[in-house]
């Protein structure tokens, strides 16, 4: 792990925001090494040193999980010039270095999004080869009926020709518009938007609620995140199947 700013290292694990850890180091109430350390801004590496925080040791965690509900008007990016991104939503006590959406929802979309600093584990959610299904509610102009479900069923192919693999597609709600839920296990760039082009519907809404077997927190409003645990990590890729 690379050195950081002792008062950024501690808010980072949770301790309180900038200004709480300062007040801590400059109080003498954070050891480091055996020694009291006062000086915020002295950089050490979280997983070699040995911090005592109140006299309590601290035991760094490298990468940092959150399930974030997506609010639709966010950008899936860390950093944009001009648009509030899904990483500027993440509270203090979890902003480190790094942090990055695991895989795109449109601006317009919402729902549940990983953010992560662990690429390994991105890498693996995202990789095309390892398929990992993805479950979308969507709300449609237009009608579906058997003969969609089944070309979503052997693979729409999309207007610019590209195939897209089986997808099931189930309404959950008839009307003038119809609400469906869409399980996909590719991330093509608007994908659930163009297939249902390729049908003459539009999607009006769009939310997604699960990544594999890990399902969005509904106690998350829109905009709110929380950290997952190892077994929530591991829901990912119990629902998804590999070409390799
Ligand atoms: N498909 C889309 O069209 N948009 C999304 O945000 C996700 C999947």
């Amino acid at each position: 792990m690379a050195k950081e700013r002792l008062d950024k290292l501690l808010s980072s694990q949770g301790l309180g925001s900038r200004k709480e850890v300062t007040r801590l180091i400059r109080t003498g109430q954070v050891v480091v090494d055996g020694n009291v350390e006062k000086r915020p801004e002295s950089k050490w590496d979280g997983e070699k040193a040995e911090i005592l925080v109140q006299g309590n040791l601290l035991s760094v965690q490298k990468f940092c999980y959150l399930m974030m509900n997506k609010p639709k008007g966010v950008v899936s990016a860390s950093r944009d010039p001009r648009c509030k991104t899904v990483v500027d939503l993440v509270p203090d006590k979890w902003r480190r270095p790094g942090l990055f959406p695991a895989g795109r929802l449109d601006k317009d979309t919402e729902g549940l999004l990983i953010i992560t600093n662990d690429g390994d584990f991105a890498h693996r959610m995202l990789s095309p080869k390892k398929h990992v299904f993805k479950r979308y509610e969507a709300v449609i102009s237009g009608t579906v009926g058997v003969p969609e479900i089944q070309r979503f069923q052997a693979g729409i192919v999309l207007s610019d020709g590209t195939k897209c693999l089986p997808a099931q597609l189930q309404v959950m709600e008839r009307g003038e518009t119809e609400r469906v839920q869409v399980e996909i296990c590719e991330g093509k760039f608007h994908q659930i938007k163009r297939m249902f082009h390729t049908i003459s519907c539009d999607v009006l809404q769009l939310k997604r609620l699960s990544i594999g077997a890990l399902e969005l927190d509904r106690a998350l409003e829109p905009g709110m995140c929380r950290e997952i645990s190892e077994e929530e990590r591991n829901l990912v890729f119990l629902r998804a199947f590999s070409t390799k």
